[in-house]
């Protein structure tokens, strides 16, 4: 038996979005959603039993934080897996420039592949995608590296994520830094609101058939069209939120200037295409190849703003046990 456990899980950014629950407390999507896993952006995450401490503990980046979704979260463990002892969850996030990309994805990815660790848990990826989705959607697709695709599933045993890719097919990623500030609408509420516009029963329908594009762009590594597939996608969704109940947008005025930039660039015809969560930053969708002459152009029309290069990342794993 081990006494702590280090587990570390990358960030993955959608190309095809997850934006609405058909079940809150289960997470199950509406959609199906696939996205691409990042290099750049990861949390370590350290689990150990605590037979000193009243209740179970969360430190991030050093400082103790009270946590709802990671109680609930450990929680869900206790009631499916086995009971057990307090636990010390000590987590650090490492993200390039300032702050604002840590992520709810890579956070419940390590926490769920270092509680299998310190549980003694052989979950083959599909369970611990299943149960790290528990703690938070998007955290099912960072399970895997490269491309990984979130079935929507119609329960808690068909909803998980499997790997649609293992392979780095040279997409970029450039992640600009628009604001650090925490997100104003949680996705949560964000999604809830969504779903309650009008337009929602559209978009699940164009995800769909986008989600059905994208594969073969994958599979054929041809970087425009899954830019083209994927930033439509992100745009609408950003569009719903606007007729949402009540309407909401995650866009500041720069948010706009750098989509309009990266289809300036396009027109231009350099390979660069937008794509954002939900919050003001934007990752530009570009290829290794002109990845260098993209950034240099966007460094020029902005530069104040703070530029991240990402490409593909490796899936979720133990770092150390002892
Ligand atoms: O996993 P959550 O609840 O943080 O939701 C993530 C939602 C988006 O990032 C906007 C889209 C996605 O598929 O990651």
């Amino acid at each position: 038996m081990y006494d702590r456990v280090t587990a570390r899980a990358y960030t993955n950014i959608a190309l095809i979005k997850y934006w609405g629950k058909e079940n809150p407390v289960l997470n199950l999507p509406t959609t199906t959603s696939l996205s691409m896993t990042l290099d750049a952006f990861y949390t370590e995450t350290s689990v150990s039993f605590d037979q000193g401490i009243l209740a179970d503990s969360l430190v991030l980046d050093g400082s103790e934080v009270d946590n709802r979704r990671v109680h609930t979260f450990l929680q869900m463990l206790r009631e499916n897996i086995a009971d057990f002892p307090h636990v010390l969850i000590e987590s650090h996030n490492q993200v390039p420039t300032a702050a604002g990309l840590a992520s709810s994805a890579s956070s419940f990815a390590a926490l769920t592949v270092a509680m299998a660790g310190l549980l003694e848990l052989t979950a083959m990826p599909e369970e611990l995608s299943r149960l790290a989705r528990c703690g938070s959607g998007s955290a099912s697709r960072s399970i895997y590296g490269n491309f990984a695709i979130w079935h929507k599933g119609e329960d808690d045993f068909s909803s998980y994520a499997e790997s649609f890719l293992d392979e780095d097919i040279g997409l970029t990623m450039l992640v600009a830094h628009v604001s650090e500030e925490t997100k104003k609408i949680s996705s949560t509420d964000g999604m809830q609101r969504a779903q309650a516009s009008a337009g929602y029963a559209r978009w699940v329908a164009e995800s769909e058939k986008a989600l059905e594009e994208i594969k073969p762009a994958i599979i054929a590594q041809d970087i425009e069209k899954i830019g083209l597939i994927a930033e439509e996608n992100a745009l609408s969704m950003h569009a719903l939120n606007r007729t949402a109940e009540p309407p909401f947008d995650y866009f500041t005025d720069t948010t706009r200037a750098l989509v309009d930039f990266a289809a300036d660039c396009y027109h231009k015809g350099f390979l660069a295409f937008a794509t954002l969560d939900a919050g003001p930053n934007v990752k530009i969708i570009t290829s290794r190849k002109e990845e260098e002459a993209v950034l240099a152009r966007f460094k020029a029309a902005f530069p104040d703003i703070p530029f991240d290069i990402c490409h593909a990342g490796p899936r979720a794993e133990v770092r150390d046990a002892h």
